[in-house]
Order: structure tokens, then sequence, then C-alpha cells
């Protein structure tokens, strides 16, 4: 009996030895969903509170925490270190040129104070950025996404590298469809992402190549007279407040406009205006401006692929107190 309960105590080790075995071979653990079920119950369900709370406040928040996604996630790993301070002579990637912009940064710290009154030093910036976009999406008419839980925050931010990652405004589409396929999504699942930016706006200085000297062709002619009464300078002030919303018929209704305004030249980047003039992007745009369901879709399917850009897990990251300093 003795030696049989021992034996039975030492198999016990198996499956625990062949999960070690495993995540030795796979490096880090991976991503689940509901993460925090046992950590923080309730941590998903704060920040959806929170999140609607910030938009019946200003409903603009919705629409900044899907940028956070793209601009946190593209850039190495979804890990917040967008959001990191600059400190101690260390640029922040909020401050380079590509986050011009972004804003509302402050109501992340909201959102991350309401998690950790209820569980402190439990949910990471990471994760809070990741959920904020889901549920911001889902404020905007757009799908839900169920969404894994579990990423790390980084100990420093990356301001340095953000151009390697972040197209510009104007860059080409084949440029910007190897800057998305290095991160494992593929042209449709581009195509779906810069659906994004049927909400929002852009401000004149990401406009005026487009408006001055001449107008590009590409542009719908009566859109760009629009254009230019939105901004009159060729050379705008860049610190000026001007801008033009990304589409002006639901700006704020994650919706398949946004295709439909691009087939009828009324793109407002270059790059958005390129995903018709190139034979492998034009089919889905095409397919998305007649199927908002299929855009949903495919959008929720390339959300999700970013949202699992190369996380930290367990002990490659911290979480952090205060989404702005490492502890
Ligand atoms: C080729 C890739 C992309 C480029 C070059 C790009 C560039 C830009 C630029 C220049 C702006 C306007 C900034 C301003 O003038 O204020 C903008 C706004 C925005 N972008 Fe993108 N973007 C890209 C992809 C994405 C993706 C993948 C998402 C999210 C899934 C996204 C979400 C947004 C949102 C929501 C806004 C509006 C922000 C606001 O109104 O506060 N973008 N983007
Ligand atoms: C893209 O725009 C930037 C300014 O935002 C400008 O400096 C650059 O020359 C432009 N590039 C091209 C290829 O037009």
């Amino acid at each position: 009996m003795a030696s049989n309960k021992k034996l039975n105590s030492s198999l016990g080790f198996i499956p625990l030895l062949l999960s070690f075995l495993l995540q030795c071979h796979s490096g880090k653990s991976e991503l689940q969903l509901n993460y925090y079920a046992n950590s923080c119950p309730n941590a998903e369900e704060i920040i959806k509170q929170q999140v609607i709370n910030l938009y019946h406040k200003h409903g603009n928040t919705a629409v900044s925490w899907i940028r956070n996604l793209f601009h946190d996630c593209m850039v190495k790993s979804c890990d917040a270190s967008l959001l990191l301070e600059s400190l101690n002579g260390i640029e922040s990637e909020k401050t380079v040129e590509r986050s011009f912009g972004m804003r509302n940064f402050k109501y992340v710290n909201t959102i991350k104070a309401a998690v950790e009154k209820e569980c402190p030093l439990t949910v990471s910036c990471a994760d809070v950025v990741a959920l904020s976009a889901r549920d911001g999406i889902v404020m905007l008419g757009g799908p839900r996404i169920e969404m894994k839980t579990g990423r790390k925050d980084s100990r420093e931010s990356y301001a340095s590298v953000v151009d390697d990652f972040i197209p510009n405004h104007n860059d080409s589409i084949s440029l910007v469809l190897s800057q998305f396929q290095s991160i494992g999504i593929d042209t449709e699942g581009t195509v779906a992402l810069l659906g994004a930016h049927s909400v929002g706006r852009v401000h004149c200085k990401n406009l005026v190549q487009r408006l001055y000297p001449t107008v590009d062709p590409t542009l719908d002619p009566d859109y760009a007279t629009y254009l230019k009464g939105r901004c009159p300078s060729p050379n705008p002030d860049p610190n000026a407040v001007l801008y033009s919303r990304n589409d002006r018929e639901t700006p704020m209704i994650l919706d398949n406009v946004y295709y439909t305004n691009v087939l009828k030249h009324k793109g407002l980047l270059i790059v958005d205006q390129q995903l018709t003039s190139d034979t492998s992007t034009l089919p889905f745009v095409e397919k998305m401006a007649a199927d908002n369901d299929y855009f949903h879709e495919q959008f929720s399917r390339a959300v999700l692929l970013m949202s699992e850009n190369n996380p930290l897990t367990d002990d490659q990251g911290e979480v952090r107190k205060d989404c702005r300093f490492v502890n």
C-alpha cells in the first residue's frame, strides 16, 4: 500500500513535468481567455464600464483606444511601451512624429486607476490597451471581439524605432503591406485594419501634400475643394489644430463607409486612397464596401492578430502600477 501511494504521488508529477518541458520548448506561456479569472475576476468588466463612461463623456476616447492598439502592438510587441513618459533622457513613443494627433492618454490612467483600486498590481497596462480597444470598437458600432489576456508591460519605450513599424501617411501600399505581413497580417487583414480610418480625424499637416501646390489627381475635385476649405494653408503650423474628419457621413461609426469613400476617390490619406490603385488590395476594398458584415469579420480577425503580436508573458515584463512609469 505504502509503496503504491508513493508511486501515485510521483506519477502525479508527470503532467507537471510535461507542462514544464512544453513551456521550456515554446520559451514562454501563451495568452489566454480570461487570464484574470482568479486574480481579478472583475477586471474585464471594470475596464468595459470605464470605457463606456468615458465614451459618454468624450466619445472620441473610444477612437483613441483603437489607434493606441495599433501604435502599441505594431512597435515590437503589445507591451504598453507606447504609454511610458519621457524620462531620464529616454524619449517616449507618444512624442514622436508618427504619434502626431494621438490623444486621450490621460484617460488611460483613469481606466488603470479603476482596475488598480480593485486589484493592485495585477492587471497589466498592455491588457488595458488591448481590452479598451476591444470595448471601444463595440462603442463605435464595430464587432465584438473575444480577446485573450495575460500580456505583461515592457520596461522601456522604443521611440527610436517607431518609424520602422508605423507607416507614414504617404507611404506606398507595398511598404505598408510588407510591414503588416511581418507581424503575420495578410493583405485582406491589412485592408480591414485600415477601415479603422472610418472614425476619427486627420490634421491638415497630413493632408496638404494632396492639396498644394496641385491637387492630387486621385482625389475627387469637389472633395479637394472641401478639404482646402478645412485646410486653407499649404504650410499649416505644425501645432495648429485644423483637421478634417475621416468619414463625414458616419464619423463615429466603425463601418464600411470608409471603403465606399475610397472607391469614390474620397480617401483622406495617401495610403487610404492607394488601397484602390493596387490590384492586390482593390478586390478586398470592393468586397468590404459591399458588405459591412464581411468588413467586421475581417476587422475582428486582424485586430486579434495585431493584439497578439509578440506579447511579453510571465517574467518577460512587469505589471506597471502607473502606465506612464516603470515600477
Ligand atoms: C498604413 C497604416 C496607417 C497609417 C499610415 C496611419 C496613419 C494615420 C494618420 C496620419 C492619422 C491622423 C493623425 C492626425 O493627423 O491627427 C491616423 C489616425 C487614426 N488612425 Fe491610422 N494609420 C494607419 C493604420 C491604422 C490602423 C491599423 C489603425 C487601427 C486599427 C488606425 C487607427 C487610427 C485611428 C482610430 C485614427 C483617428 C485618431 C483620432 O481621431 O484621434 N490606423 N492614422
Ligand atoms: C511624406 O510626407 C512627409 C511629411 O509628412 C514628407 O517629408 C515626405 O517627403 C513625404 N514623402 C513622400 C514620398 O512624398
